[in-house]
């Protein structure tokens, strides 16, 4: 990689290590549960490739540059997203509150994210047993059922998941946590594509392409275009403010858009790769499409049932999905946490177990929404889904149109401008064009709309 105003003399591999090394630590906290197991379940029951095509056209409409946005926003200031948009904040306007809707939106995903990581944790379990290896839909199902509809369980997983997260949290050892993730994620990339190989080549399997490939654009409604922009701003961690901590990590030398550009590529890439992995076996095997969040539990093990050495694979795939799910959770602890130390002067022990002992508590309705919490519906959505909608279609959104209307109105052009540039150092003035259009108009009128929508406003 060539950097053309490094001057001789000056370390460009150190900066080249530097700057990989921020790739890959927004890449830690974009790639996890959200690309494995949430992107299949919501392709299978919004109908296949035209969601796909809504949620491709959200990424880099709003998602892209709402990172962007994020990102250069919290290395502006070089602080956490609340203190960040303080600064920022012209006299009297009260910004801060982005901040403090990412720490809801934060604990509200830990809710269920925690539970379905625990899930992981237990199918690694599962699979070294080889319990859950069968092409049989009736029991695969089954198993699946066993696990969340038993309270012990899914309760028992949660917490093992929360308190193994907290450790990592509390002995400060997250920044190894993530080099450990960063070296494994090729690992993961790699058994996907051997998963991919294997599903494709199923008989049937062309199917499943179709379905994850040739959109029928009469199946875009309302709600769908919902589902597509809270997964989008799910995917990339963006609205509520944890790409503006890590932006706060970047170097000034560090080419922004360029970045976030190759994390939103990696990321989908891994998405569509699970999609390949997951959806010709589903028609194959006469699994149900749209089973939802069980998905990815009762398809993979199929798959691997029908491979050589499947049970190693099986095994090996549920550590590496469980690695990308504490490396999202690392960086979603980390958004309360700095909140708790920073605003309310805990120490970092203190607002880890804070964190803990809340999501715990708030977590457990979720995690026992298939059991004892079954039949209590809010809004008409059991818990589990009540915390994923509130977080992904209301807050995340809601936090990223805000983020728009402060980069495009209050930040400005001109500094936007020179932030992105590096201050002239990069010449990319017509992409900063671009990208500042679509901040200042069309990204926060799309999710205006697609809210107002949500809120039955027309
Ligand atoms: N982007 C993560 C995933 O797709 O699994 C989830 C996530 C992590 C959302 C961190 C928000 C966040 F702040």
């Amino acid at each position: 990689m060539s950097d053309k105003h490094h001057k001789a003399g000056h370390s460009v591999r150190d900066a080249f290590t530097s700057n990989l090394g921020m790739l890959a630590a927004t890449l830690g906290s974009a790639v996890g549960l959200g690309n494995i197991w949430k992107f299949p379940s919501m392709t299978g029951t919004n109908g296949g490739a035209s969601f796909l095509f809504v949620y491709l056209a959200c990424t880099v409409v709003v998602g892209l540059p709402v990172m962007i946005s994020e990102i250069m926003l919290g290395r502006t200031v070089k602080a956490n997203a609340i203190t960040t948009l303080r600064k920022l904040s012209p006299k009297g306007q009260p910004w801060g509150i982005v901040g403090i809707s990412g720490v809801v939106a934060a604990f509200l995903i830990l809710c269920f994210y925690t539970e379905v990581a625990g899930w992981v944790f237990a199918y690694i379990f599962k699979g070294i047993s080889g319990s859950i290896l069968t092409t049989d839909p009736t029991i695969a199902s089954a198993a699946f059922a066993d696990l969340i509809s038993d309270p012990v369980q899914s309760i028992g997983w949660q917490w093992f998941v929360i308190i193994f997260v907290s450790i990592i949290i509390t002995f400060g050892i997250s920044k190894g946590i993530e080099k450990v993730t960063i070296k494994l994620m090729p690992i993961l990339f790699l058994l996907l594509l051997v998963i991919c190989g294997r599903s494709l080549t199923l008989p049937g399997a062309e199917k499943g392409l179709e379905f994850l490939f040739a959109p029928d654009f009469s199946k875009i409604s309302g709600s769908v275009i919902l589902m597509a922009m809270g997964l989008a701003f799910f995917k990339l961690s963006i609205g509520m403010g944890t790409m503006m901590t890590y932006g706060s990590y970047f170097k000034n030398s560090q080419n922004i858009p360029l970045t976030a550009t190759r994390v939103v590529l990696a990321d989908l890439l891994i998405s569509l790769l699970a999609g390949i992995a997951i959806f010709p076996a589903v028609f194959a095997y006469g699994f149900d499409v749209s089973a939802g969040p069980s998905l990815l539990f009762i398809t993979i093990p199929a798959v691997f049932a029908s491979m050589p050495m499947g049970h190693l694979f099986a095994v090996l795939f549920f550590v590496l999905t469980a690695v990308a799910a504490t490396g999202a959770m690392l960086s979603l602890f980390e958004v309360p946490v700095a909140y708790l130390c920073e605003a309310r002067q805990m120490s970092r022990k203190a607002a880890t177990l804070t964190t803990a002992l809340l999501i715990m508590l708030l977590g457990a309705p979720a995690a026992l929404s298939s059991s004892l919490t079954k039949d209590v519906k809010v809004f008409g959505m059991n818990f589990f889904d009540l915390f994923d909608f509130l977080s992904s279609n209301l807050c995340m959104p809601a936090g990223g149109l805000l983020i728009c209307i402060f980069t495009g109105w209050v930040f400005g052009k001109d500094r936007f401008k020179a932030e992105l540039s590096n201050h002239g150092l990069i010449k990319n003035e017509k992409v900063v064009d671009v990208l500042f259009f679509l901040i200042k108009y069309v990204s926060p009128l799309l999710v205006a709309i697609v809210m107002m929508n949500m809120l039955k406003v027309f």
